[in-house]
């Protein structure tokens, strides 16, 4: 596989990050709107900057086993949010993504995890890609669903986040289901 890699979205590209997207990380993961529904706390620029450089490290191993990507809006090459795959298990994968609180509701994070899925699918020939979201965490139920993603279960205690415990609803999506005529993106920007 390349390195850097670009993935061609409807509207969105994903692409490799570089120690260049530190400040515009930093209005990500140091948003706790953002970060509530992740399974980290917030990151000051010191815990962005360390973030950035593990997955530029990881992202030159060979094998790559993770793809974590950044999310940007052509012409504009300011990152808006990022969407990951991690390689777990035999041709499976774990799925990702946050998006700018300032930016959400336009379509990205579907476009991107669109993007993504089809990239692991296709070109990673995974099997199986799964997500685990916070039970009340609606928007992101509802951008998985619409990828034809089934709920499993529930994980409980899956992840700590903010001082406290919290399940995981557990979606899955396999190969043979992948459609890809699925109803393009709305972009509403
Ligand atoms: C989840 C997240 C990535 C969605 O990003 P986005 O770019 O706004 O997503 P999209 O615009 O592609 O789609 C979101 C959908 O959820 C809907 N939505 C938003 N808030 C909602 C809510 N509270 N209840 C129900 N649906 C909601 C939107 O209306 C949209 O659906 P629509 O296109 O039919 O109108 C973004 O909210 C985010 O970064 N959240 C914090 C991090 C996170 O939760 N990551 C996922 C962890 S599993």
């Amino acid at each position: 596989m390349p390195y850097p890699i670009r993935l061609a979205g409807d509207a969105v590209v994903l692409r490799d990050f570089t120690m260049d997207d530190v400040d515009d990380a930093l209005k990500i993961v140091g948003d706790d709107r953002v970060t509530t529904w992740l399974s980290f706390d917030s990151r000051d620029r010191q815990g962005t900057q360390a973030m950035l450089e593990g997955a530029i490290s990881r992202a030159q191993e060979e094998p790559r086993n993770e793809y974590y990507l950044a999310i940007v809006a052509p012409p504009s090459d300011h990152v808006i949010g990022f969407c990951r795959i991690g390689l777990s298990g035999v041709r499976a994968g774990k799925l990702g993504y946050a998006v700018a609180a300032s930016e959400w509701g336009k379509g990205y994070a579907t476009d991107a995890a669109r993007t993504m899925i089809d990239f692991g699918f296709r070109t990673l020939g995974l099997h199986r890609i799964s997500a685990a979201i916070g039970p009340d965490n609606f928007a992101s139920i509802k951008l998985i669903e619409r990828l034809g993603f089934t709920r499993e279960g529930v994980l409980r205690d899956h992840v700590h986040t903010n001082g406290t415990w919290r399940d995981s609803a557990l979606f899955s999506l396999l190969d043979e289901e992948w459609d890809q005529a699925q109803t393009p993106t709305t972009i509403k920007a």
